[in-house]
C-alpha cells in the first residue's frame, strides 16, 4: 500500500445537500427489461437541474446505472499527492494533446416526434420540451428538420407536388410544419439558453423530378447535373430555407439528402432519393452550392452523405476530392445504423486524416431499428449502452456533434406511414398524459448536458488494459469533463490523474455511465 494512501481524505456530500430546488428523482418504472423507465407527467418530471462547476480543488460526478441511478450527483475533493490513490487502473489526461471542438448535441423534430408532443397537455408538453432544452434539461442545441415527409409521418408529401412547377410557384410549407413543427421548435428555441442550430434533410424530391415518378422506391432526378430538375430541387433548399425564415427560424445547416443509397436500392418501402456520389458532388458544385451561394442564406452549411459510414472514406473522396464540390461543403454527415460492422478508425478516422478541414457529425441514431431488436423496450439499459458506446467511438473518432432521431414516439414507436417503428428516448403515453424517458435519454444527457458548444477533446489514456471505454474534454471555462463507460457487470475502481490538479478516486459500478467534472484553474 502507498503511503500516501493513509492520507486520503474522502469527501462525498449526499447530493441533496448540494443541488437547489431544482433536482428531482427519477420515477422508476419496471416493464421486464434490464433498467427503468422515468414517469414524468404534467406537475412532475425528474430533472439534475442546472448544474454548475464546483470549486477548484473539488469535482462533481454524475452516475446512471442498470441499478437505477439516473445523473445521480456526487461531489469530493481531487487529492493533490503526487503519488495516486493505490487503486489498480488510473486513467491520465493529456490537456496539452488536443483535437476537435464540440459543435453540439440533440434530436429531430419528426412529424411524429411533433404529434406526439402535442398529443400530451399543455403542461406536460412543456415538461417534456424543458427536460431536452431548457437550462435545466440536457442540453439539447441541435435539432434536425426533415424537408417535408419522411417514414415518420402519416401521409406522403413534398412541399412542391404540383407536376412541372419548376419555379416553385406552388411551393408551401405543409400542415405538419406551420401547426406542428414551426410551433414547437419555437417553444424549444424560445426556452433555451442560447440558439438552436437547426439541420434541415431532405428524404425525397417531388415525384415529377424524378426517375421514377414516385417519392417511394428506386428513383433519382431526372436529367443530369446542371439540368432542369437539379435546379429545381436546389431552389427548392433555398425555398425552404425562405419559407422557414419566415417564421424566425433559420438554419445552421442542411445536408444534402437523406441516405442517399437508399433510393438506389430496388423497391425502397419509403421516401427515397438515390444519389451516387458523382451525382452528389456535380449536383453540389452546379446547382446547390451555387444557388445557396446566391441566396439570401449564404452561409449556411452544406453536410455531405447523410447516411452510415460504411460508405466513407469512399464517398468523402469522390465528393470531396473536387475542388469546386468541396468549397461549397462544411461537413460531412453520419449516420449509426451498421456501425457495429464498421470500425470507426478506418471509416471515420480515415476520412478526418484524409480531408481534416471537413467536420464529421453525426445526424441520426435509434434503438430499435434492426428486425432482431424491433420497437420500443421500455427501461432497457442495454441501449443506454449502444448509444454511450456509439457516442465516445465516434467522439474519439472526430465527430464533433451526436443527432438522435425521433425526439418522441408513442408506445408503438410510430407513428410511421410504413411501421418502421423504432425506440427513443422519449416514449409518450397519450391515454395517461406521461411521458416515459428512457435509459437512452440519460445517456444522451452525460455527453449533452457536460460537453458544451467549443469544448474541446482532450488526451486521455488508461495504465494498463480495461473494459471501460472513455473519453475527455476541457471545455471553454478550462473546466475538464471525462466519460466513462462500463459495459461490463462488475465494479471496479479507478483513479483520474490530471496533472493540472492532482488525482479523483472513482469507482465505475457494474454497468454504468459516469461522468466527472473538475475545474483545472
Ligand atoms: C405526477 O407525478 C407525481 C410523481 O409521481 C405524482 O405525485 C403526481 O400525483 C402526478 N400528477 C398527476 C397530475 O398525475
Ligand atoms: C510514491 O510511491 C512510490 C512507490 O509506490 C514511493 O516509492 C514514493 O516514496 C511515494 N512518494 C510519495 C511522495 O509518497
Ligand atoms: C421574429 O423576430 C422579430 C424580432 O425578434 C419579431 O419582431 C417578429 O415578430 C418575429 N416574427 C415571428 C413570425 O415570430
Ligand atoms: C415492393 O414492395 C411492396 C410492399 O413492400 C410489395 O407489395 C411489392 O410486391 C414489391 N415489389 C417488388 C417488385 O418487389
Ligand atoms: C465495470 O463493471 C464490471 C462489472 O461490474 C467490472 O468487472 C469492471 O471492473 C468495471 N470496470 C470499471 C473500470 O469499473
Amino acid at each position: 500500500m502507498a503511503p500516501s494512501r493513509v492520507l486520503l481524505v474522502f469527501v462525498f456530500i449526499p447530493a441533496e445537500l448540494l443541488l437547489g430546488s431544482g433536482s428531482s428523482k427519477c420515477v422508476g418504472r419496471n416493464f421486464g427489461h434490464d433498467s427503468v423507465a422515468c414517469e414524468c407527467n404534467s406537475t412532475y418530471c425528474d430533472s439534475v437541474g442546472s448544474v454548475t462547476l464546483p470549486p477548484l480543488g473539488q469535482y462533481s460526478t454524475y452516475l446512471s446505472s442498470v441499478a437505477g441511478s439516473r445523473l445521480e450527483a456526487g461531489r469530493g475533493r481531487v487529492q493533490a499527492q503526487t503519488n495516486g490513490t493505490g487503486s489498480g487502473l488510473r486513467l491520465t489526461v493529456a490537456s496539452y494533446q488536443k483535437y476537435q471542438r464540440i459543435r453540439g448535441f440533440g434530436g429531430a423534430m419528426t412529424d411524429a416526434a411533433a404529434i406526439n408532443i402535442l398529443s400530451l397537455s399543455a403542461g406536460a408538453q412543456e415538461q417534456l420540451l424543458r427536460q431536452y432544452f431548457s437550462s435545466e434539461g440536457i442540453g439539447y442545441s441541435v435539432v434536425r428538420v426533415p424537408m417535408a415527409s419522411c417514414d415518420f409521418s402519416t401521409r406522403l408529401y413534398t412541399y412542391a407536388d404540383a407536376p412541372g412547377d419548376y419555379d416553385l410557384d406552388n411551393f408551401m410549407l405543409a400542415p405538419e410544419d406551420t401547426n406542428m413543427k414551426i410551433p414547437l421548435l419555437q417553444r424549444a428555441g424560445a426556452m433555451s439558453p442560447r440558439p438552436l442550430s437547426l439541420l434541415a434533410s431532405a428524404w425525397s424530391a417531388p415525384a415529377w423530378m424524378k426517375t421514377n415518378g414516385a417519392l417511394t422506391g428506386k428513383g433519382s432526378l431526372k436529367g443530369q447535373p446542371g439540368g432542369k430538375e437539379h435546379k429545381a430541387w436546389a431552389r427548392y433548399y433555398v425555398r425552404f430555407l425562405e419559407e422557414y425564415a419566415k417564421y424566425n427560424l433559420t438554419f445552421w445547416a442542411l445536408t444534402t439528402g437523406n441516405e442517399p443509397t437508399a433510393g438506389r436500392m430496388t423497391n425502397y418501402s419509403f421516401q427515397a432519393l438515390g444519389f451516387t456520389p458523382e451525382e452528389q458532388r456535380d449536383w453540389v458544385a452546379l446547382d446547390l452550392g451555387p444557388a445557396l451561394h446566391a441566396s439570401s442564406h449564404p452561409r449556411t452549411h452544406v453536410l455531405i452523405l447523410d447516411d452510415n459510414r460504411l460508405l466513407l472514406p469512399y464517398w468523402a473522396k469522390v465528393v470531396l476530392g473536387d475542388v469546386h464540390a468541396g468549397r461549397y461543403i462544411h461537413g460531412v454527415a453520419v449516420h449509426w445504423y451498421m456501425d457495429s460492422f464498421i470500425p470507426a478508425g478506418i471509416s471515420l478516422g480515415t476520412t478526418h486524416r484524409l480531408y481534416p478541414e471537413y467536420y464529421l457529425f453525426g445526424t441520426e441514431a435509434c434503438a430499435g431499428w434492426s428486425p432482431a431488436d424491433r420497437g420500443v423496450k421500455l427501461g432497457s439499459w442495454e441501449r443506454a449502452e449502444q448509444y454511450a458506446h456509439d457516442i465516445i467511438e465516434d467522439l474519439n473518432h472526430y465527430v464533433v456533434g451526436w443527432t438522435d432521431w425521433n425526439l418522441a414516439l408513442d408506445r408503438t414507436g410510430g407513428p410511421n406511414w410504413v411501421k418502421n417503428f423504432v425506440d427513443s428516448p422519449v416514449i409518450v403515453d397519450v391515454e395517461r398524459d406521461i411521458f416515459y424517458k428512457q435509459p437512452t435519454f440519460y445517456s444522451v444527457a452525460h455527453f449533452s448536458k457536460f460537453l458544451w458548444a467549443e469544448s474541446q477533446r482532450v488526451g486521455v489514456s488508461a495504465s494498463g488494459a480495461t473494459p471501460l471505454e472513455f473519453t475527455a474534454f476541457v471545455r471553454p471555462d478550462a473546466s475538464a469533463v471525462l466519460i466513462v463507460l462500463n459495459r461490463s457487470s462488475a465494479e471496479i475502481q479507478f483513479e483520474v490523474w490530471d496533472p493540472a490538479v492532482g488525482y479523483i478516486p472513482a469507482t465505475a459500478p457494474a454497468r454504468s455511465l459516469l461522468t466527472i467534472a473538475w475545474n483545472t484553474r
